[in-house]
Parts: structure tokens; C-alpha cells; sequence
């Protein structure tokens, strides 16, 4: 039976379980990574696309920005569409700020890339991963491949095994507690073979429901569209998607061009925060300890904060102070509060609420009513630009 030791032993290489592993390595700190899926499959997960001042900041200063400076596409704002009309808010104008548009999956191809060259640890297709002795000061983590039991003691394990993994559930259940809350819709997202119809992100509140214009590169784009979270992706036919995108985006004198879908699919919206991202010997970051609805595109980008914050805590704990790492569950908790309150604002403004005809006929014109105070209010913009170009840590 394979059995090794490392300092940090890190399950999921999902982008925060990479970046991790990246950081600790660019401080001298080895880890492990412990991933149940191919690496095939990881590079392959299409998800969010827009990156935080402060994230492109960290991907950079850790030698990870080659391709992000030269394919990255930097937005000073975005739009924001509703009774008819497109309205943009500038936030390089309002703060100085601005976002950069750049698929997780490409942030997911430079950490793999880097991770080869130097040569990492990182095991895929491990099965049946478990943790174990988490109070103590060496915890493991086990996991079979190629039929072979392997097993790693380490100082410290992190969870970055996202919202279905093992870490988490690893906590006894009377010391964790759990806030969750659903929502109503869910987004059908598509990647399109065809030049994005706008040059910055389109977030749109049409009657029939939200949608939003992305884009991932100058000749291919993302497009998202409120569905029922019961819908079945079946019955959305390219054509359909298309008519719905066109009702919904549409404005006089504006085209949206249509292209070859390559990827559809329907994922469902939730939020949802643990009460801690530590547990004696175990850390979480990213989806494994918290989940926001996608709307102001803020998952990856508290990955990359958690990370962030972890790693300092880490190098300092090996340098002799414990005060970061000790203080990294709150702290990472308090900056994930107020990320949460701004994706759910950002959702229950943008799409249409189900219910009654009078209920839902109010919601909608009391998000109208908010969208007009927002688009003229240079207050409200500021604040918009503050929370979506991304928090101080
Ligand atoms: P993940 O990316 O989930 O990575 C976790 C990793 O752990 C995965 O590789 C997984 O295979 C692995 N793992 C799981 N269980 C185990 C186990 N038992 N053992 C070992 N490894 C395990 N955010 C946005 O901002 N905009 C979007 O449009 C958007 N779209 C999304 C669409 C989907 C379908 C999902 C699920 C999320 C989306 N998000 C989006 C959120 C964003 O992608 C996540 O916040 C981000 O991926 C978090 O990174 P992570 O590394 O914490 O988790
Ligand atoms: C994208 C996803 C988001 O959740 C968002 O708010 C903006 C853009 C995207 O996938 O491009």
C-alpha cells in the first residue's frame, strides 16, 4: 500500500484545489492533490467566465498570467438591459475598476499546465476518497487507484472538493451547521460558434424572464437564459434557444448573431454557506464551503479569495505564526456574507419571479422601479461596480 507524507494534503483539483497546491508550491510548501474525476474531465468543465480585478491580481503575481494578459478580455463595465432599454455602467469610469472576461476552464488549463511542467502530485481518478483522523495533528486521506489502496499523512487537509464532495461531510454534523436557500429558476447556459454580439457582458430583465450576453473570445460566445429549474434540456431545441435569446435581448437597431450551439446545458441556482471553514486539521475553500447564485459571476472568484487567504495563512503558520490561519475561517466567512448578499441581489432583481399574476406582475414592477433608481443613481452605480470588480479580501 502506497504511503506518503506531504504538509498539505488537498482533495479536488478543481481551480481552488490548483491554485492552492500552485500557491503553497511558489512559497516552498509541498502538497498533494487528490482529484476523483479524469483530467480529461476537469479541463474540459465549462463554467464561470469573469474574473475580478483582484483575482487576475493573484493568477498574475503567481506566474499565471502569460495567457490571461494576452487572451483576457478587459471590460470596463457592463450593461444592464430592462423595459426596452440598454444602459451602461462604466465601472472604470465610477471606481477605476474593471473585470476581465476569461473562462474557468482556461484558468483550469494554465494551473494544469504549470502543474506538469514543475512536475506536482496530483492523482485523478482516485476512488472512494475519505479523510480521517481530522482532530489530530496528522490527518489522512486514503483513496484506491488502479485497484491500490494509497495513503497520505499530512499537516493539514483542505477540502476543495466542491458542494458534493467529501471534505465537508467529513465534519460531525453537530458542529457544522448548514445556510441554504433555493430559488425559483435555474439558467440554461450556451456556448455559441459565432463573434459576440456586444463588447461587454449584457445582463438583461425581459417579462418572459433574465438573460445575459457573455463571451469567451472574440469568436465565441456564452449566453444564458432564465429556465424552470423542472425544465428538461430536451425540449430546448437550438432554434428555441434562439427565439428565446432574440425576445429577450433584443433591442431596435441591435442584431444578436446566431451561431452553431456547441455546448447547452441547465444548472440550478442555490446559495448556500457552511457555518465554518475549519475543522481541527481540515480547511475549506471555494464550493466547498459556500455556493452563490451565478448572477454577478462571483463562484470562482471566491475560490481564488479563499485561496488566497488559506495560502497566507499557511506560509505563515510554517514561519512560525499561527495568527492568519487561525483567523482564516472567519475571515473568509465575513467576505463570503457580503458576496452572498450581493449575488442574491443581483438575482431576485434580474428574473422574473413566479407566482400569482398580481404577485408576480408587483415583483416585476418593483424590479423595474429598482433598475430605473439604479441606472440613474451614480451612488447605486458605484456601489453595483464596487461589489461586482470584486471586495477587498
Ligand atoms: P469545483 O470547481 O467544483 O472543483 C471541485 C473539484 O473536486 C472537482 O474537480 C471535483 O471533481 C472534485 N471532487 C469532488 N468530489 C471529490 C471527491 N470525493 N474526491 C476528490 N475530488 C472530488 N460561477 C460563476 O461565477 N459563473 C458561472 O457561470 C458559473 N457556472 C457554473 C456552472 C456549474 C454547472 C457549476 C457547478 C458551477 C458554476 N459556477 C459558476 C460556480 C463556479 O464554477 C464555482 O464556484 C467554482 O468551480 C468553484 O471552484 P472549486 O474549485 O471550489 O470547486
Ligand atoms: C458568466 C457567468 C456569470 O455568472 C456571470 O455573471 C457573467 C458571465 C460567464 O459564464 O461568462
Amino acid at each position: 500500500m502506497p504511503k506518503e507524507t506531504t504538509r498539505i494534503a488537498i482533495i479536488g483539483a478543481g481551480p481552488a484545489g490548483l491554485l492552492l497546491s500552485w500557491a503553497l508550491r511558489d512559497a516552498g510548501i509541498d502538497s498533494i492533490v487528490v482529484e476523483n474525476r479524469s483530467q480529461d474531465y476537469v479541463l474540459a468543465r465549462i463554467r464561470a467566465g469573469v474574473l475580478e480585478q483582484g483575482s487576475v491580481e493573484t493568477l498574475t503575481r503567481l506566474g499565471l498570467g502569460a495567457r490571461l494578459a494576452t487572451e483576457g478580455l478587459v471590460h470596463d463595465g457592463i450593461y444592464l438591459q430592462f423595459a426596452g432599454e440598454r444602459h451602461h455602467i462604466d465601472f472604470a469610469d465610477l471606481i477605476g475598476r474593471t473585470v476581465t472576461v476569461y473562462g474557468q476552464q482556461e484558468v483550469v488549463k494554465d494551473l494544469v499546465a504549470a502543474h506538469t511542467n514543475a512536475g506536482s502530485t496530483i492523482y485523478y481518478e482516485a476512488a472512494d476518497v475519505a479523510v480521517h483522523d481530522l482532530t489530530s495533528t496528522s490527518p489522512r486521506v486514503t483513496f484506491t487507484l488502479d485497484g491500490e489502496q494509497h495513503d497520505i499523512t499530512a499537516d493539514f487537509v483542505v477540502g476543495a472538493d466542491g458542494f458534493h464532495g467529501v471534505s465537508r461531510a467529513s465534519i460531525p454534523t453537530e458542529a457544522i451547521m448548514l445556510y441554504d436557500r433555493s430559488y425559483p429558476f435555474a439558467w440554461l447556459g450556451i456556448l455559441a460558434d459565432v463573434a459576440p454580439s456586444t463588447d461587454e457582458l449584457i445582463y438583461a430583465l425581459h417579462e418572459d424572464g433574465f438573460a445575459m450576453h457573455s463571451m469567451r473570445s472574440p469568436s465565441v460566445s456564452r449566453l444564458y437564459l432564465q429556465v424552470d429549474p423542472a425544465g428538461d434540456i430536451q425540449n430546448w431545441s437550438d432554434e428555441r434557444i434562439w427565439d428565446a435569446l432574440q425576445r429577450r435581448l433584443g433591442i431596435p437597431g441591435w442584431t444578436l448573431h446566431e451561431g452553431v450551439i456547441t455546448e447547452k446545458s441547465i444548472t440550478p441556482m442555490r446559495s448556500f454557506v457552511a457555518s465554518r471553514l475549519d475543522y481541527h486539521s481540515l480547511f475549506l475553500v471555494g464550493d466547498a464551503g459556500h455556493i452563490v447564485p451565478p448572477t454577478g459571476a462571483k463562484g470562482l472568484n471566491s475560490a481564488i479569495s479563499d485561496v488566497t487567504q488559506l495560502a497566507a495563512g499557511l506560509v505563515d503558520h510554517y514561519a512560525g505564526d499561527d495568527t492568519t490561519l487561525a483567523g482564516y475561517g472567519e475571515a473568509a466567512l465575513a467576505r463570503q456574507w457580503r458576496t452572498q448578499q450581493f449575488s442574491q441581489w443581483m438575482t431576485e432583481m434580474l428574473h422574473r419571479h413566479p407566482g400569482d399574476l398580481q404577485s408576480a406582475a408587483f415583483d416585476y414592477r418593483s424590479q423595474l422601479g429598482q433598475l430605473d433608481y439604479l441606472t440613474t443613481s451614480l451612488h447605486a452605480q458605484r456601489s453595483l461596480a464596487e461589489q461586482y470588480t470584486g471586495l477587498p479580501l
